[in-house]
């Protein structure tokens, strides 16, 4: 009864700090570059490889960017040792991957996974504090930026999680 109920707070708080991130932000024009060399700062870096386009200047939404890419650096932190993320840019979009080295999803839950509070087995990534809302809350970001979020199997063997944004 008492986990269930911290459970449920978990849930909640996790809720209502993405609902009010999403409030009404500014979209500014940034170099996404700066957003992931930030967040890199924060974790420790001999965990994380980064291979960055130059200039990665868009129009989003930047606390939500952060957010999402934060979610996903998490996961693969979690259920991974190490990552690496990689961006691209074309004449209309600009892709990011994170990839990492843990146990990655099984095609048939991709779908499953960007559902909210899906969790693949609670075993994994047990001591972690996240509650299955990471994905469909970084889904939801790059939807809400006219993108897509699609996963793969990574280089590295794990999970690669691709963003593709629309320039
Ligand atoms: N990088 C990853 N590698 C392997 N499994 C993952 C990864 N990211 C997410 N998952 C699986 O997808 C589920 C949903 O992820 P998420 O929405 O972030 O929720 P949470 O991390 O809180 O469980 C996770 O519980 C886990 O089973
Ligand atoms: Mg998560």
């Amino acid at each position: 009864m008492g986990d269930d109920i911290e459970e449920m707070e978990r849930m909640l708080n996790e809720y209502l700090e993405f609902a009010r991130h999403q409030k009404n932000e500014e979209t500014e024009k940034i170099n996404l570059n700066e957003i992931i060399k930030d967040l890199v700062n924060k974790y420790k870096e001999d965990k994380i490889a980064v291979s960055l386009e130059e200039n990665l200047e868009i129009n989003v939404r930047p606390n939500s960017i952060k957010r999402c890419l934060s979610n996903l650096i998490d996961n693969g932190l979690s259920y991974g040792e190490n990552i690496k993320i990689i961006s691209n840019k074309t004449k209309n979009n600009i892709s990011i991957f994170i990839d990492d080295d843990g146990p990655g999803i099984a095609e048939n839950e991709y779908q499953n996974v960007m559902k909210p509070f899906y969790r693949i087995d609670k075993s994994r990534g047990q001591n972690k504090s996240g509650v299955g809302l990471g994905l469909s809350i970084a889904n939801d970001i790059i939807r809400s930026h006219g993108g897509i979020i699609a996963l793969d199997k990574s280089p590295l063997n794990g999970l690669r999680v691709k963003i593709s944004l629309p320039l």
